[in-house]
C-alpha cells in the first residue's frame, strides 16, 4: 500500500547540511499498524512530513496506492492530503470554537461531503473512537486530552484515508490513556481498513505494532 525506496531529505541552512531522512527504503501492507521510533531529532517528524507530503523529498520515491507523491503536481498533492491521508498530532490540533462533532465533520465539508451523510458519519466515529453522545456538543476545552485525541483520530478517519499518520499521538496523554489510544488506533485499522504509521519515543507502544521502524541520525536501522 505505502512503499518509500531510497528516500532522502536534506536541509540546508548556511553552510551546514543536515540529512534528516537518509537513503531510506520501508514498506507497509494496508490496514497494518506499524510504528516509527527513534531518538529524538533521528528523523521521525521529516520522514512523516515527506509521506504526508506537507513537505518534499530531495530524492526518492513514495508510492501510495500506486502512485508517487513525489512528482504529483500541486493540486494534485492537496488532493491527496485532503483525502488520502488523516493526521494525528500530539497536540491534537482541534479547532477550539468547533463542538467535537463539528470538528469531525470539518474536513467532510471540504470534500463536499452532503449535510445530512457528514453528520452520520460524524456521529458513527465519535460512537467508534468511543465519545458518549452527551460530550458530541462540546468544544474541545472543555473535554479531557484522551477525549480530544479520540476526536482528533474520528477527524482524521472522516474521510476514510488510505493511511493515517500520527506523530506522537500519546505525547501528551498519561500511559494509561496512552494505551487505550494505541489500542483504539490498533482497532480502527483493523475495522476501517486503514493503514496507520504513528510515530512514538514509548518502546511499550511501538512493540504493540505490527511492524516496527527504528530510526537513528536520519537512517533506517531496524
Ligand atoms: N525545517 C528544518 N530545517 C532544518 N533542519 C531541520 C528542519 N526540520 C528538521 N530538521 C533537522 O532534521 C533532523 C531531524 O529532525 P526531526 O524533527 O525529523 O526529528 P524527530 O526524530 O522528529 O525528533 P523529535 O523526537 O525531537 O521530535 C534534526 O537534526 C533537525 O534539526
Ligand atoms: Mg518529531
Amino acid at each position: 500500500m505505502l512503499s518509500v525506496k531510497n528516500l532522502t531529505k536534506q536541509f540546508k541552512s548556511g553552510d551546514t547540511k543536515v540529512v534528516a531522512v537518509n537513503n531510506i527504503s520501508l514498506s507497509v501492507p494496508q490496514g497494518i499498524f506499524a510504528s516509527i521510533i527513534g531518538k529524538s531529532g533521528s528523523g521521525k517528524s521529516t520522514l512523516l512530513s515527506l509521506l504526508g507530503a506537507l513537505d518534499k523529498p530531495s530524492a526518492g520515491e513514495i508510492i501510495v496506492d500506486g502512485r508517487d507523491i513525489a512528482k504529483m503536481s500541486d493540486s494534485r498533492l492537496i488532493d491527496y492530503r485532503r483525502n488520502k491521508i488523516g493526521f494525528v498530532f500530539q497536540s491534537y490540533n482541534l479547532i477550539p470554537n468547533l463542538s467535537a462533532l463539528e470538528n469531525v465533520m470539518l474536513p467532510m465539508e471540504f470534500a463536499g461531503v452532503k449535510a445530512k451523510a457528514k453528520r452520520l458519519r460524524a456521529e458513527k466515529l465519535l460512537r467508534e473512537v468511543g465519545l458518549t453522545k452527551e460530550k458530541f456538543a462540546r468544544k474541545p476545552t472543555r473535554l479531557s486530552g484522551g477525549e480530544q485525541q479520540r476526536i482528533a483520530i474520528a477527524r482524521a478517519l472522516a474521510n476514510s484515508p488510505k493511511l493515517i499518520l500520527a506523530d506522537e499521538p500519546t505525547g501528551n496523554l498519561d500511559s494509561a490513556t496512552g494505551k487505550i489510544i494505541i489500542e483504539l488506533l490498533k482497532k480502527l485499522a483493523k475495522i476501517e481498513k486503514t493503514t496507520i504509521i504513528a510515530v512514538t519515543h514509548d518502546q511499550g507502544i511501538a512493540h504493540e505494532a505490527k511492524i516496527k521502524f527504528t530510526l537513528k541520525d536520519g537512517k533506517l536501522v531496524a
